[in-house]
């Protein structure tokens, strides 16, 4: 199994750092798990000139898996966009063809109280987004800067989608949803935009495939607004980029804190880039305040679906549940009043229930 690290800006070490402790428990086990290190993001800019060098390519078309920490701080904000932080994560998912991102949002039910919805809307909320990474607005061409004929500044981007693109992760949606609750709900804007006129009509055309999946479709302004309503209605969203980037952030929300949710994102292949869906936080780094447990929900992501250790993974998550039912709270998911551990403190706890 080899891993290649990726620390990034901000709080990306620290809690990379304390993800690393729960590898070297298991490999001190006996798993053959290698790591190896390289730089993304503006901790690349600072060392090598770009945000995805040479060297963190070759070492990320390597490995098996990528641990991601997060990218971006304010340091790199006047850099020009194609040397951005933010540009190293978009170049690595399109290098890798890392088209599927899965980002889960449950609320574990002792954090109930941790989130800003009330506890009957969100209680056992345990939903799935897959998001499509690799194509729309993201990537479409043509995009640019251009003078319109009354000499006024534009600026334009293409949002556009395959055939071929959407129904590989329609079928990840439909996959996943056999694999759940056996429920999906397509997320376009299909009243507007010719690109989700053709994704619904593609998602439409797959479910003959699926019988025992019941496929629903929805606006995205209704999904974001069904996501704080009833969110517990949804088992497995499918959608695209721009619109996964939104409402799963919205979704992290619903889970208590953006501190707590891991997310995959899978090649056709199932080699897979993990990392917290949360940033880099850079206003608590350095300060042992980041809460790790994302990152290390990440890596049990990571031996569910690319390893297919669902063992290692399950002893993982049994690990953050005991924690959390034994009391331990980092800031972000602390009650008002309630004693908090820091970031080691939390990957301590973690390191010492794995090995009970
Ligand atoms: C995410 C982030 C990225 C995105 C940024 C950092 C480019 O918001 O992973 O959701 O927009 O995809
Ligand atoms: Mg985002």
């Amino acid at each position: 199994m080899k891993i290649a690290v990726l620390p990034g800006d901000g709080i990306g070490p620290e809690i990379v750092g304390e993800a690393i402790r729960v590898l070297d428990v298991l490999r001190k086990e006996g798993e053959p798990i290698e790591i190896e290190r390289a730089h993304l993001g503006g901790a690349a800019h600072d060392a090598e000139g770009h945000p995805y060098p040479p060297s963190t390519q070759a070492l990320a078309r390597a490995a098996d898996a990528i641990l991601l920490g997060a990218v971006g701080g304010p340091k790199y904000d006047t850099l020009p966009r194609a040397m951005r932080p933010e540009q190293g994560i978009l170049a690595i998912r399109k290098d890798l063809g890392l088209f599927a991102n899965l980002r889960p949002a449950m609320l574990y039910p002792e954090l109930a109280s941790a989130s800003t919805l009330k506890p009957e809307v969100v209680a056992g909320l345990d939903l799935m987004i897959i998001r499509e990474l690799t194509g729309d607005i993201y990537f479409g061409q043509p995009r640019g800067r251009r003078t319109n004929k009354q000499g006024e500044d534009e600026g334009f981007d293409t949002m556009l989608y395959a055939r071929s693109e959407i129904e590989r992760i329609a079928r990840v949606g439909f996959d996943t949803a056999m694999k759940r609750g056996k429920k999906l709900c397509s997320v376009d804007k299909a009243n507007v935009l010719d690109t989700s006129i053709l994704w619904r009509e593609v998602v439409t055309g797959l479910a003959g495939d699926y019988p025992d999946v019941q496929l629903s479709h929805m606006y995205v302004d209704n999904a974001a607004m069904q996501l704080i309503r009833a969110p517990k209605q949804f088992d497995v969203i499918v959608t695209g980029n721009i619109f996964g980037d939104i409402l799963s952030d919205e979704a992290s929300m619903l889970a208590g804190s953006i501190g707590m949710l891991p997310s995959a994102s899978l090649d056709v292949k199932n080699k897979g880039l993990y990392e917290p869906i949360h940033g880099s936080a850079p206003d608590i780094a350095g300060t042992d305040k980041a809460n790790p447990l994302a990152t290390i929900l990440s890596l049990a992501m990571m031996f569910r679906y690319t390893f297919s250790r669902a063992d290692i993974a399950a002893r993982i998550e049994v690990a953050v549940r005991s924690v959390l039912a034994a009391g331990l709270r980092t800031a972000d998911i602390a009650a008002p009043g309630e004693r908090t551990v820091g970031t080691t403190g939390m990957g301590d706890a973690v390191v010492a229930a794995l090995r009970e």
